[in-house]
C-alpha cells in the first residue's frame, strides 16, 4: 500500500544552525525557512537525490512540536511520511486494521498541499508514521 518515502522529519531546536549543518557540512540543497501558521511551525525543506528532509521549528504558541522538542532538547526525528496513492482508503483499511488514526480519523491538508493524515505512534513500532496522497 505505501510507496515512496516522501520526507523525513526532523524537529530541531535552532533552525538556521541546521540549516547551516545540512548546507556546509552535508553539501546538501536547502531551502529558506518557510513559515507554517496553519501547522504551528517553521519549515526548512531539504532536498535529496532521492526524497526529502524537513527541518521544523515551533513557531507561535501551542506549536504541535513544543512538547516534543522539551523532551528531545537537542532535536530529534520527529515523523516520516510514506507516499499513499488513496488516502480514504488507506485511512480505511488501517482503521479496521485497529491502527489509531490521529485527530478525527479525516485527512487534513498538509504543508505540501495534499491531504495528509498521520497514526499513532504506538500503533507503529514508536514513530509517527504520516501518510500523504500523491
Ligand atoms: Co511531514
Amino acid at each position: 500500500m505505501i510507496g515512496r518515502l516522501n520526507h523525513v522529519a526532523i524537529a530541531v531546536p535552532d533552525l538556521e544552525a541546521a540549516s547551516a549543518q545540512y548546507r556546509d557540512m552535508l553539501g546538501a540543497e536547502v531551502g529558506a525557512p518557510q513559515d507554517e501558521p496553519d501547522h504551528g511551525v517553521t519549515v526548512v525543506f531539504i532536498t535529496l537525490p532521492n526524497t526529502k528532509i524537513e527541518l521544523l521549528h515551533p513557531l507561535g504558541e501551542g506549536s504541535p512540536i513544543t512538547g516534543f522538542l522539551e523532551k528531545n532538547p537537542a532535536g530529534g526525528i520527529h515523523h516520516i511520511c510514506y507516499e499513499v496513492e488513496d488516502i480514504r482508503a488507506a485511512a480505511e483499511r488501517l482503521a479496521s486494521a485497529g491502527a489509531r488514526v490521529l485527530g478525527n480519523g479525516e485527512p487534513k491538508i498538509g504543508a505540501h498541499g495534499k491531504p495528509v493524515l498521520f497514526l499513532h505512534p504506538k500503533d507503529f513500532t514508536g514513530t509517527l508514521v504520516e501518510l500523504e496522497e500523491i
